[in-house]
């Protein structure tokens, strides 16, 4: 396994894969890999000839008061990590690299990225297409890996990549999850052990309002206040929103539909976390 650091040699890789007809799978991350991660890289192992992880904290879809500065970060664990599930390349760029001096292009897709995380981090998911726009041209890959854990985050790629015409596959991964239901995330290691135990609420919220789907719940707003209850039992859970929305605009709904995601983020002390569910279910575990 390679690790390249120059956006310029990447790119000129990438060219030749193309040329020769390689199948290329791109599977961005910002690191300190976890099982999620893997689970996306194994994902790309099974479909494509070469596999190329991309390491990347990415300055702008941070927030001035969020955790740029100490998101975890580490290479060599993550190389380790990375080289057991069959990636053959790393790409780690340097920020100056992706973002040289006078950087002013940005792209952002409107509508979708106005809800759910959107509205607390504004200027998120510009930060996340830019950069995702930015990784697609660079590494020129046929199919993408993205985690279901991130759906809203999904749902904007999709849109970005029909709406620019980007000859890209985006594939969604199951969210992974621990066994107590916690979801996997790199953010998991700044939570308490007693903020652990009370977090797994939230996939329990999420599979009970499911379950009154499936018993014949359709009213949103019933099904949220369920999810409210079950979540508010928990004393250190501090609830930013809990939203049903259309699976594709991320548009709330009043009645549930076709593809609905049930979406939440909630903040134990400092960390924030997300979790979902699709409505039916057809690409969650
Ligand atoms: O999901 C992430 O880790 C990031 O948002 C991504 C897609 C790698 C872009 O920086």
């Amino acid at each position: 396994m390679e690790i390249i650091s120059s956006c310029e040699k990447m790119q000129e890789l990438a060219k030749t894969w193309q040329k020769e007809g390689f199948v290329v799978g791109l599977v961005p991350t910002m690191g300190y890999l976890h099982e999620g991660h893997l689970s996306l890289a194994q994902a790309a192992r099974k479909k494509c000839d070469i596999v190329v992880m991309s390491i990347f904290v990415n300055p702008t879809q941070f927030g001035p008061n969020e955790d740029f500065a100490v998101y975890p970060r580490d290479l060599a664990h993550d190389t380790k990590l990375a080289q057991s599930v069959g990636v053959d390349y790393i790409f780690h760029p340097q920020a100056e690299d992706m973002y040289p001096e006078h950087y002013s292009t940005y792209v952002q897709v409107e509508g979708l990225t106005e809800t759910l995380c959107g509205k607390a981090r504004p200027g998120h998911f510009r930060g996340v297409t830019t950069v995702v726009s930015k990784l697609f041209h660079l590494v020129l890959p046929q199919m993408a890996f993205f985690g279901q854990k991130d759906g809203q985050q999904v749902a904007v790629v999709e849109r970005m990549v029909k709406d620019l015409n980007f000859p890209v596959t985006i594939v969604r991964v199951p969210i992974q999850r621990q066994s107590d239901g916690l979801a996997l995330s790199s953010r998991n290691i700044y939570l308490s052990e007693e903020e652990k135990k009370q977090a797994t609420v939230l996939s329990r919220s999420l599979r009970m309002a499911l379950k009154a789907a499936q018993n014949g719940e359709k009213n949103a707003a019933a099904l949220k206040e369920l999810i409210y209850q079950e979540i508010s039992r928990q004393d250190l859970a501090k609830i930013e929103y809990v939203e049903i929305v259309d699976a594709v605009t991320m548009q709330p709904v009043t009645e549930l539909k076709e593809q609905v995601m049930i979406a939440l983020a909630v903040r134990f002390g400092k960390t924030r976390l997300i979790d979902n569910i699709m409505i039916p279910q057809n690409c969650e575990d």
